[in-house]
């Protein structure tokens, strides 16, 4: 199978973690695949909460009610992509520049379904360059301190994110303790998020292989 069909797998197996009421919906290619099944069934929920104006936009074009977060109260369930995932379920995301609305909106849930294919499960984070959502004017102020942390931040060429701040994307960071650096780098004056989801992990992964979609939980 390609990684396309996998994602496509994946995204199958998650429509049955859905529950009736409101929903939370991820940014990418994977979320994307989601989105397309959603429609399928989208009278079973009453909307969805986007992660960013790219899934919202796709929402709406299959008719699905897109809802403000602070008015949908408490969500039953998240499901997004990750683009680096452990069998702790920690993971790296924010690829695709949606990090911190979808920190947000996972916060804001019950529970949180990763939906992602077989090669995003990793023994280590770091490998995919951490993103961080930085306010422009800070941006050289953070990028000194992410130094100091073992990283080399790399700006991310004509990115502005949906919150119209900067993505510094960080290299050859070995994250051996992700709560620990989640934390930390969020402590940084002028940092809004980081794309370290550890403090809280997914819930369910639900990973596409060749030999069908396995289902795991945190270890
Ligand atoms: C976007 C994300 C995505 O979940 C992550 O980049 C995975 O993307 P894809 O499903 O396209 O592989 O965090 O900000």
């Amino acid at each position: 199978m390609t990684q396309d069909e996998l994602k496509q797998a994946v995204a199958r197996a998650a429509i049955e973690h859905v529950p009736s009421g409101i929903i939370g919906v991820g940014t990418g290619s994977t979320a994307n695949h989601f989105i397309d099944e959603l429609a399928r069934i989208k009278g079973r929920i009453d909307g969805a909460v986007a992660s960013s104006e790219a899934t919202a936009q796709r929402l709406k074009s299959h008719g699905i009610p897109v809802l403000d977060l602070n008015a949908a109260g408490e969500l039953e369930v998240y499901v997004d992509g990750a683009d680096e995932i452990t069998e702790h379920l920690h993971m790296i995301k924010g690829g695709g520049g949606a990090l911190t609305r979808e920190k947000i909106v996972a916060a804001s849930s019950k529970k949180f379904v990763c939906i992602a294919d077989g090669s995003k499960l990793v023994g280590m984070l770091g490998k995919f360059p951490l993103p961080v959502e930085v306010i422009p004017m800070a941006q050289s102020y953070v990028a000194r301190e992410l130094i100091k942390l073992g990283g080399q931040p790399v700006l991310r060429q004509g990115f502005t994110t949906d919150n119209g701040n900067i993505i510094l994307d960080v290299h050859n960071l070995q994250i051996m303790n992700p709560v620990e650096l989640e934390t930390r780098i969020n402590q940084i004056t002028g940092v809004v998020t980081n794309g370290l989801f550890a403090r809280r992990p997914a819930d369910i992964l639900l990973l596409g292989t060749d030999e069908g979609v396995k289902t795991m939980k945190a270890r």
